[in-house]
């Protein structure tokens, strides 16, 4: 077995499963890049101030790119025994270029090393990650100009509400989506600050540079307290959690879609590509894609859960139990980005049924508010007219007819304020119309909510 950094104290060789049980490398090895990068810059950050020398710091840079190339060519043995990626990497550095690999740790602990390359992956997920969340915001805006007179009923308590235009409602998603993106935009700013410098805990008495090496890893700067620096993972919390609420939104979407696809509402067609069939049942079109998401959900909030705890016992400064935080975070953000990608690419493919859903607000009396608000325009009292529509949708359940397919002497019974005008508020389109307002469901304010987001889009 290779030999270990730490062995000088040690009377007798680990036990065997204890190596294994302690070990992160089959996990941790995902954050080479990052481990290089942060010790090539702490490499040459040490040579700036005579630490090292230009020669041993040349000798590491390229010695750390080697190795880079060697694992990226899948020819490079990663060893249990040597724990996790930082001691596999820095021994390898060792055995290739001698010497001067064993100043690379000059200064420096693995408690900074580890909490560095984990800030310098997350921010790397979390651009990738708005990337694909804008791709299925623009999904959704393109969605919605194009359905943005599209009629279905809205609903509360999942009944009949009033009528609402597809494209306001998609863009009721593509609001929550934007504060999501907003989420992610805050969690990256805290978490851009660099631990190295901190080494173990307390700092080092070597005459660093923080300074320059957070400059040469586009940190903001370097964290302000050794101590927080090494142990705190609340920015992995952090992401989590923005990864949580972006995952509950896109769960109770998906939700919808899967209502929608249904016979029973109709209203959408997902493409085939993203359905698969039954084993069993000839007929069917399951929609597993949406199912999926929808279910990845508990993953994430697992997840979210399992760092909380994580955490909420360890005194400082760093413990091993950090070494948990990694498998829950790659988790996350590779669901995430498969869960975005999928999304944006379905709803992309979405097709409506604009007939079914017409006729589905044709029921259930969506207008009746409107009738009542005609009846205010008459000089009723919003709480008599209230009482007038509800006789008359009694009168109307009774009939098994629509308020509009009441004749006007039908309507009158229940007032007299009632005259020939009544039809056109009772009408859909007539209804999401009057709702022209910022916020409001009419298909004008739908297309000025799409370039007023676009406009913000283009300005952030
Ligand atoms: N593999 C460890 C982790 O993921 C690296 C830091 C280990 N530090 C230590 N003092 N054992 O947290």
């Amino acid at each position: 077995a290779a030999s270990k950094p730490w062995a000088g104290r040690f009377a007798e060789p680990t036990d065997a499963f204890v190596e294994g049980f302690t070990a992160s490398v089959g996990f941790d090895q995902r954050l080479y890049r990052e481990d290089i990068a942060g010790s090539t810059a702490h490499a040459r950050m040490l040579a700036r101030q005579g630490i090292l020398s230009a020669d041993e710091c040349a000798s590491i840079v390229a010695g750390l790119e080697r190795i880079a190339e060697r694992i990226e060519a899948g020819d490079f043995s990663w060893s249990v025994p040597l724990e996790d990626v930082h001691m596999n990497i820095e021994a390898a550095l060792t055995a290739d270029i001698g010497e001067a690999g064993k100043r690379l740790h000059t200064g420096r602990s693995r408690n900074d090393q580890v909490a560095t390359d984990i800030r310098l992956w997350l921010r790397g997920e979390i651009d990738a990650i708005q990337v694909a969340l804008q791709k299925l915001r623009e999904a959704l805006l393109g969605l919605a100009e194009r359905e943005a007179a599209t009629i279905l009923p809205g609903f509360t308590h999942l009944q009949v509400a009033q009528p609402v235009t597809f494209g306001h409602h998609m863009m009721a998603w593509h609001a929550m989506l934007e504060r999501d993106t907003g989420r992610f935009i805050d969690c990256r700013r805290r978490l851009n600050q660099m631990p190295l410098g901190a080494a173990a805990l307390a700092g080092t008495s070597y005459s660093i540079d923080r300074d320059y090496t957070a400059e040469l890893l586009g940190f903001d700067a370097p964290c302000e307290n050794s101590l927080d620096a090494v142990s705190d993972r609340d920015f992995a919390i952090e992401f989590v959690s923005a990864a949580s609420i972006l995952m509950m939104h896109l769960s109770r979407f998906a939700e919808e879609l899967i209502l929608w696809s249904s016979a029973q509402f109709d209203f959408i067609e997902l493409a085939d590509s993203f359905c698969t069939g039954s084993s069993i049942m000839p007929q069917k079109k399951n929609p597993d894609v949406p199912e999926l998401i929808r279910g990845k959900t508990g993953r994430i909030f697992g997840h979210l859960m399992a760092l909380l705890t994580l955490m909420k016992g360890q005194p400082l400064a760093y413990n091993k139990d950090n070494q948990e935080d990694k498998e829950p975070l790659f988790d996350t953000a590779d669901t995430l980005r498969g869960s975005l990608k999928v999304f944006a690419e379905m709803m992309a493919r979405l097709r409506c049924k604009p007939e079914r859903m017409r006729a589905a607000a044709t029921q259930g009396f969506a207008t009746a508010t409107d009738l009542a608000d005609y009846l205010v325009h008459k000089g009723i009292a919003f709480r008599d007219a209230h009482e007038v529509v509800g006789r008359a949708v009694a009168y109307a359940i009774q009939q098994h007819r629509d308020l509009a397919e009441l004749t006007l002497d039908e309507l009158r019974r229940f007032s007299p304020a009632i005259g020939p005008d009544v039809f056109e508020v009772l009408r859909l389109d007539g209804s999401v119309a009057a709702r022209d307002h910022i916020g409001g469901t009419a298909p004008s304010q739908v297309l000025a909510a799409v370039a007023r987001a676009r406009a913000r889009r283009d300005c952030s």
